[in-house]
């Protein structure tokens, strides 16, 4: 989750200036309007974009994965929608269906259902899968209450033999562990006081890496982090304190396989610095980890009205951040919260205050490309196959 607020310093910073890095693209049919009026070349900004190879292909041409999250609730009921989901992603990943409030509706009983037709739409449609997440401190009603020092290993270890187990071998990826590491609670670790810390100590993420390896064998085990991207002492911070856990876990042969960057970027937030960003992943990387960026998007919360300006914004922060990002050769996977405005999870935790429509995926919410897209496109391009 992002915490970011606007200090006066970033609002003076905040520019319009133009899609920087962004070549011109002829112009596509069925493109959102805002990229045509946009164009300085007369309208020729994306001519072709929709006869372009998908994020998919485009992704793979460069030895990377692209995906998405999403969720049954839109896939199941939205058939454009599914449509443009199968067209451009390789990777789906669960918004909600494999989380604890899902599967758990009491301490004994689970709801595989949804996680189900899940893991079934990913395979009928060859669709590689992600699953979210394993262990984090959001919980279900009852956690609280029923879950204590006595009995939390057992509930924590069963709870992940049970999920991962059921899909072995159909899983690309666990999210094992999320975001464990929150410098405001005050540890010398980092670590955030979470009710599995409070139960369980550190060694709770040990436990659960343990109990996923052993479930599945075949599963990429990832732990997933936010507010690591930015030039800002909050971020530093956290980098060092993220390293120092992965450090630690490796150090002890804890099969944790990957570092998952959550990359909630902030439209509003200038402030990249390319040398601090590519030394972090370098130094993930050296520990063995291969990296994926699991929730790419864009927070339009504080950008201008204008939605031409505000998609040059937007596409400015994808390009910058992953022609950074896709330098480190252990990033395997692009993988955006949502793909299109009809659905994301920014609508609802980070709406704009004049109520407009947030505009921070690769399409917007007529199922059209937009500046974003050919960001997110652009940054995969020219990338010599891994
Ligand atoms: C979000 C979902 O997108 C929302 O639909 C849900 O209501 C809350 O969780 N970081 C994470 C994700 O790791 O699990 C969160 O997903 C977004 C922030």
């Amino acid at each position: 989750m992002i915490h970011h607020r606007l200090t006066r310093r970033q609002m003076i910073q905040l520019g319009v200036g133009a899609a920087a890095g962004i070549g011109a693209i002829p112009r596509p049919r069925g493109t959102d309007l805002s990229l045509l009026q946009s164009s300085e070349s007369g309208g020729d900004l994306a001519a072709n974009m929709a006869q372009q190879p998908s994020l998919k292909y485009q992704a793979i041409a460069s030895g990377l994965i692209y995906g998405a999250a999403s969720s049954m609730k839109d896939l199941k009921n939205d058939q454009p929608f599914q449509t443009q989901f199968v067209r451009e992603c390789q990777m789906l990943v669960s918004e909600w269906e494999l989380k604890w409030d899902a599967v758990r509706p009491t301490p004994s009983t689970y709801n595989f259902a949804a996680g189900d037709w899940l893991v079934q739409f990913a395979r009928s449609h060859g669709l590689l899968l992600r699953g979210h997440t394993l262990v984090w401190h959001w919980l279900p009603q009852w956690f609280e209450q029923t879950v204590n020092r006595q009995n939390a290993e057992r509930f924590l270890t069963e709870h992940i033999t049970t999920v991962a187990k059921r899909y072995a071998g159909q899983v690309h990826s666990w999210d094992v562990v999320n975001e464990a590491i929150h410098l405001d609670d005050g540890r010398a670790d980092g670590l955030r006081n979470t009710p599995w810390l409070q139960r369980l100590g550190p060694d709770y993420i040990e436990i659960a890496f343990r109990a996923a390896a052993k479930a599945d064998p075949k599963a990429l085990l990832v732990y997933n982090d936010y507010g690591l991207e930015y030039d800002n002492r909050d971020d530093e911070a956290k980098r060092s304190a993220v390293l120092k856990l992965l450090e630690r876990l490796k150090s002890k042969n804890v099969p944790v396989h990957a570092f998952g960057m959550q990359s909630h970027l902030m439209g509003h937030e200038a402030r990249l610095n390319p040398g601090k960003l590519r030394r972090f992943l370098s130094d993930v990387a050296s520990l063995g980890l291969k990296i994926l960026i699991t929730e790419l998007d864009v927070v339009d919360q504080n950008l201008p009205k204008d939605i031409v300006v505000r998609d040059r914004i937007v596409a400015t922060a994808y390009e910058r951040y992953l022609s950074v990002a896709l330098d480190e050769p252990a990033v395997i996977a692009v993988i955006t919260w949502g793909l299109s405005d009809r659905y994301t999870w920014l609508s609802r935790f980070y709406p704009r205050k004049d109520k407009l429509p947030v505009r921070s995926l690769p399409l917007n919410d007529k199922l059209d490309r937009k500046l974003a897209w050919s960001a997110i496109a652009q940054s995969f391009k020219g990338r010599s196959s891994r």
